[in-house]
């Protein structure tokens, strides 16, 4: 595939960052459609009111956590930890911001297009979540009553796990279920883009950013921790590819950035009492600061936008609690790509060659875990072959002489 990142210049980097943004608004409402393209990701409550539902719909998503019991214990870990969770939103503002910036990074991203691509303009960009509205059922029926020609499926997870971007496609494998695909609709699909450079230059800018924060005597040494949500250990066993993903993306950024620094990657979130993928984020702050490693800085490597576990898990309960208490002596927490000029141009970039001669779907999407045992991992993977026109190129059905 022939790459047009080198054509992405400053200049163009310009006139995204200035022109895209002061006439964002206008550009998402474009009046009819040709492109579509269809950000997905899993949302957050905007409000307090939402966290209970939100929380729900995780907790009985088997591609995203499987539990004992599902039907019955998922409910009632929602219920159990609803006001939990709400506290912690209304600690940082009282909802979710990904919306908020997933729409202004589609509006800013939709504008570069038109520049860039106008055979394809005009592109209109959609939001697709899996656990708040706008949810993916709706805003399939949304695409479909615009009549575009071409829908484009755009994971804005750029690590791939089945257990996110694979939730998000099973979830429009679901609403088709007893529907038919419009026939006038060309889809295709872009499932990861862990190491795209410009991807990879926006993570080394906002490492920077913080990098020059540190006193010049201790710079260099000033350890570069990325964090990125953890994962059940089940999930890795089955051959999730998420994990090397991530640290493919560590590694661009590293090269990217081209400092003396340290670094490690390191895992967030983790739920439950399963063992999920180590070392955790808040034991490797207090196992630094134990071996006099007390500058730091905590980069998000897999979060595209801002959410709770930036601005609550990171923010107050690392940076400000956890870090205080170890014993810290400085520590940054990385800005997420948010509306940077550099992810904008990244996410362009991405979406333009795929649109231009990119593969409807990756093999590498179509070939599941090594270990799944999902009928509907199988299911839906058939599924989009067909939804994207993909011939079948198993193996077993080829015959050799
Ligand atoms: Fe990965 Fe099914 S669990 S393809």
């Amino acid at each position: 595939m022939m790459s047009i990142f080198n054509r992405v210049n400053a200049a163009l980097l310009q006139r995204i960052s200035v022109s895209a943004y002061s006439t964002a608004v206008e550009t998402s409402s474009v009046a009819k459609p040709k492109t579509a393209i269809i950000m997905l990701n899993m949302g957050g409550p905007q409000t307090t009111d939402q966290v209970g539902d939100y929380l729900h719909r995780i907790m009985t998503d088997r591609d995203m956590i499987q539990l004992p019991v599902q039907s019955r214990l998922g409910p009632w870990i929602a219920s159990r930890r609803t006001e939990e969770v709400q506290k912690k939103y209304n600690e940082i503002g009282g909802g979710s911001p990904i919306l908020k910036w997933t729409n202004t990074q589609g509006r800013l991203l939709t504008k570069a297009l038109d520049q860039m691509l106008p055979e394809s303009a005009p592109h209109k960009h959609y939001v697709a979540f899996r656990y708040v509205p706008p949810f993916t059922e709706d805003t399939f029926q949304e695409i479909e009553r615009d009549g575009v020609d071409r829908a484009v499926i755009f994971s804005q997870y750029p690590q791939y796990s089945c257990a996110t971007t694979g939730s998000s496609l099973n979830a429009i494998a679901d609403f088709y279920k007893n529907r038919q695909v419009p026939p006038n609709i060309k889809f295709s699909m872009i499932e990861r883009w862990a190491t795209h450079p410009l991807l990879a230059r926006v993570f080394a800018e906002r490492i920077q950013e913080k990098l020059d924060k540190f006193d010049d005597r201790i710079r260099d040494n000033v350890l570069i921790m990325f964090t990125a949500h953890s994962l059940p250990l089940k999930a890795v066993s089955r051959g999730d590819t998420y994990p090397h993903e991530v640290a493919a993306t560590v590694a661009a950024t590293m090269a990217e950035l081209n400092v003396p620094n340290p670094h490690r990657l390191v895992w967030q979130s983790k739920v439950g009492p399963l063992p999920w993928l180590q070392p955790y984020t808040d034991d490797a702050i207090k196992a630094y600061a134990k071996q006099g490693r007390k500058h730091l800085i905590l980069v998000p490597i897999a979060f595209v936008n801002e959410h709770i576990e930036t601005l609550h898990e990171l923010d107050i309960e690392y940076c400000d609690e956890v870090a205080k208490e170890a014993g810290i002596t400085q520590i940054e927490r990385a800005a997420a790509p948010n509306d940077h000029p550099t992810f904008i141009a990244a996410l362009a970039d991405v979406v333009a060659n795929h649109l231009k001669s990119g593969p409807a779907v990756n093999k590498q999407f179509l070939t599941r875990c090594p270990h799944c045992v999902s009928p509907r991992c199988e299911s839906s993977k058939e599924f989009f072959r067909k939804m994207c026109s993909v011939p079948d190129f198993n193996l077993q059905n080829v015959t050799t002489s």
